[in-house]
């Protein structure tokens, strides 16, 4: 028997209204909110300081001398060359394969027989954090046992990465706070005592947040080190370019992987050496044993990528693709990176003069020493804080300035103020 429309109507009314009038201010309630981000926290807080003095050294976004935000020469050329020339259609669920192809060259070089070879699994991704991210849930899906060594500290994103992903995080020794360089030996011995085959996260290159990278003989003893073990390195580069201004130069340590039979995988990125930060776009690689295991590979990542974002955006590819591909504008990106990277090395030198001007009692060394984007400062989250509650200077409370948003404009404000804070320490 079917009962009539109307009292089904009226039934679904009673009951919607009752567990609704319940469960309206109810769905949601044991949602605490989520701690701030550690690094974009800092430019919320910036933002909302009406101080005209306040400075941003946080987040690690190039400017220029005048404290502004850059888009380079070769991007803006890249974009009238696009404009109204390409269709912005859905792009394959890998990516722009025109835009990994000359990806892939910057990492594993120009002449790579890997890339002849077709053993590169590579797929475009958000990013270096996309690309991070579809890794850690490739390992995940793939080698569901394993866990990943990550060096202590890394960008604080990479721990959410790999705990989203599910992957069990463990820490290998990386800097040494008093030397504020390498902590090679306990490095070293990390490598050895985990167990083999571990996944070891590692920074190609302008180490993030401390500035401190192992030398070309330390790059060989790990290189050596995680071969006899048969660990599997995972390489974030996400600033190449930025540590000696020279992309090729700053390969060097995947290169060293790669002469050593190591099957790396890869994040790039071009949010800083492009300045495309928020047009999201990178590369993930992974080398393969031959061509058709690099084919499965690919459409395993595709597959994670199509239920969370189908494919990946079109614009920021196209602009990467036609300035890597067109010698004059690949020049032109090559001339405008070593521009940001020595404009940089210039504010290290300019704040360690400040603050030895002043007659400060600590050693600034290191200012000089570290190199890419960051300063590890040595600044205790206290006297961060009276950096930001005293001076309007904002920055993550590690202690890590982004040399970056350093500029002639600010530099002797911020060298006084971190005397200031740390003159009795
Ligand atoms: C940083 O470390 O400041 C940058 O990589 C930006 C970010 O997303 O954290």
């Amino acid at each position: 028997m079917m009962a009539s429309r109307t009292a089904i109507c009226r039934g679904i009314q009673r009951r919607s209204w009752g567990i609704g009038t319940r469960s309206m201010s109810s769905w949601w309630s044991q949602v605490d909110p989520a701690p701030k981000d550690p690094i974009l926290g800092v430019t919320e807080a910036f933002l909302a300081d009406p101080s005209p003095d306040k400075v941003n050294v946080g987040v690690g976004a190039y400017r220029d001398d005048n404290g502004k935000p850059v888009v380079l020469e070769c991007v803006r050329e890249a974009e009238r060359r696009i404009a109204g020339n390409k269709n912005m259609e859905y792009l394959p669920m890998g990516g722009s394969m025109h835009m990994v192809e000359e990806t892939l060259k910057l990492a594993y070089g120009e002449n790579s027989d890997l890339i002849k070879e077709k053993r590169i699994a590579a797929v475009q991704a958000l990013s270096g954090t996309g690309a991070c991210r579809l890794f850690a849930d490739f390992q995940k899906r793939f080698r569901p046992d394993s866990q990943i060594y990550i060096p202590v500290p890394t960008w604080s994103n990479h721990h959410n990465i790999w705990r989203d992903a599910q992957v069990p995080q463990r820490t290998f020794h990386y800097y040494h706070p008093e030397t504020k360089g390498l902590d090679f030996a306990s490095l070293m011995d990390d490598i050895k005592n985990a167990p083999n085959g571990s996944f070891f996260l590692l920074h190609a290159c302008a180490h993030n947040p401390t500035g401190v990278d192992p030398t070309e003989e330390q790059w060989k003893e790990i290189s050596y080190q995680l071969k006899v073990k048969g660990h599997f390195p995972f390489f974030d580069m996400a600033y190449q370019g930025f540590a000696s201004g020279d992309p090729e130069r700053d390969a060097k340590a995947i290169r060293i992987f790669l002469e050593d039979g190591h099957l790396i995988g890869c994040a790039q990125s071009y949010a800083k050496n492009m300045g495309l930060y928020g047009q999201r776009v990178g590369c993930l690689s992974l080398v393969c044993d031959d061509e058709k295991q690099a084919i499965a590979v690919k459409s395993q990542l595709q597959q994670i990528a199509r239920p969370m974002y189908s494919n990946p955006p079109v614009h920021g590819a196209l602009v990467v693709s036609t300035i890597l591909s067109d010698p004059d504008l690949k020049n032109l990106w090559l001339k405008e990176v070593k521009g940001m990277a020595d404009r940089i090395i210039g504010m290290r030198t300019a704040l360690r003069e400040n603050l030895e001007k002043l007659g400060s009692p600590l050693s600034w060394e290191h200012i000089t020493n570290q190199i890419g984007m960051f300063c590890y400062s040595g600044m205790t989250p206290e006297q961060v804080d009276r950096l930001t509650n005293e001076f309007h200077i904002y920055m993550t409370r590690n202690g890590r300035i982004s040399m970056a948003g350093v500029t002639t404009g600010n530099v002797g404000y911020l060298a006084n103020a971190i005397h200031e804070v740390t003159k009795s320490a």
